[in-house]
């Protein structure tokens, strides 16, 4: 798959290309890091305000952190999508010149967002209701960067306005190098089931790459998808929060990889947003990571209650030392446990 002057290949021969989703409070560069090193072509930084990247602020800086896009230069493993989305397309355009000057390989817009409050500022999907304002800011954008410009969004507002065949080609008009399409309308936020038969057609209908989305649970869906759909590449958001694994083709890991990737997972979240929220924000991760494993459930109350990361680092040691061999276990994540887990309230 060509994205602009990039091509992306599959992780291992034979299987679909595989991409990180972008994903709002889990996106950062730890996270990337980790997925693109298991296997993921492309990842999703979680999607920044183009007014947050005017700010200047603490908080602009830390999501502008693209401190691994560096590394996906120099290894060539994966490439780094920064997204942003706005209803300001002046500062949308500026804010893609920031990207690229932090290192971005790839500007991302995303017209898929269906929070309520995002919406009523004309940001996100939004712009599926005005295809020329979606026209102009892709427009805009691809004028002010060299990097590639894609776009992320949904199949259309409603079941009666579904209109992402329209949207295929005047974002290709606009100079959109790929499409990631999350294939459930505006209304339906995540509920109901991804209608991949959208994929299909606007596969057919699109002269640049498809990346199709929505409800891949495991490796298996993935193939399914592209096998249903023809994408050039699918892009996994909630199962890989679950299972990072998964881009490498796999249903899970052994529980020693597991603990070796949180070690590792909260050590580094621990430089990058400081020991407490470090810990804090990577729980999400842990849980999920030791998700069902008999005999876990008291080292799993110490995991979720452990304060510093020392202490947690600590536990999960004592752990990985007590295995007496690997066991492997399915972490496959059904739609009944993405929804049970409450996902859904973003993007
Ligand atoms: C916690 C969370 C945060 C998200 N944040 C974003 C975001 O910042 N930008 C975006 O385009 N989509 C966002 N999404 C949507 C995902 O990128 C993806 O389209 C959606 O989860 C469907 O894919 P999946 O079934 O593989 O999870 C988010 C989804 C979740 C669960």
């Amino acid at each position: 798959m060509q994205i602009g002057p990039h091509e992306l290949t599959p992780y291992l021969p034979g299987m679909p290309i595989l991409t990180l989703a972008p994903m709002a409070g889990v996106g950062n560069w730890v996270f990337r890091l980790i997925c693109a090193r298991l296997g993921a072509r492309m990842v999703g930084v979680e999607f920044i305000n183009c007014r947050t990247i005017a700010e200047h602020s603490r908080r602009a800086d830390r999501l502008l952190d693209f401190c691994d896009a560096h590394i996906y230069d120099q290894t060539g493993i994966s490439l780094l999508a920064a997204q942003i989305y706005g209803n300001d397309l002046d500062l949308i355009a500026a804010g893609a010149q920031e990207f690229e000057r932090r290192g971005a390989q790839i500007v991302d817009i995303n017209f898929g967002c269906s929070v309520p409050l995002i919406l009523r500022k004309g940001c996100g999907a939004a712009y599926l209701l005005d295809l020329d304002r979606l026209y102009r800011a892709v427009r805009q954008t691809v004028e002010a960067v060299k990097v590639p410009v894609i776009v992320k969004t949904r199949i259309g507002w409603d079941q009666d306005a579904i209109n992402i065949l329209e949207v295929v080609r005047r974002v290709e008009d606009a100079g959109a190098k790929a499409i990631g399409i999350h294939a459930r309308t505006v209304v339906q936020k995540y509920q109901g089931q991804a209608d991949w038969d959208w994929i299909a057609r606007a596969r057919e209908v699109a002269t640049i790459p498809v990346l199709g989305n929505g409800d891949v649970f495991c490796y298996e869906d993935a193939l399914r998808m592209q096998a249903h759909t023809g994408c050039q590449a699918v892009m996994i958001g909630r199962a890989a929060m679950a299972n990072p694994w998964i881009f490498a083709g796999r249903r899970g890991a052994s529980l020693r990889e597991r603990i070796e990737l949180a070690v590792e997972q909260v050590r580094l979240m621990g430089q990058y947003k400081g020991e407490r929220t470090g810990v804090m924000e990577t729980r999400k991760h842990l849980a999920l990571y030791f998700k069902g494993l008999p005999r876990t459930s008291d080292l799993r109350l110490r995991i979720l209650r452990a304060e510093g990361l020392n202490q947690l680092v600590e536990v999960l040691e004592e752990w990985a030392r007590s295995l007496a061999a690997d066991e492997e276990a399915d972490l496959t994540l059904s739609a009944a446990e993405a929804a049970a887990l409450g996902w859904g309230s973003t993007g």
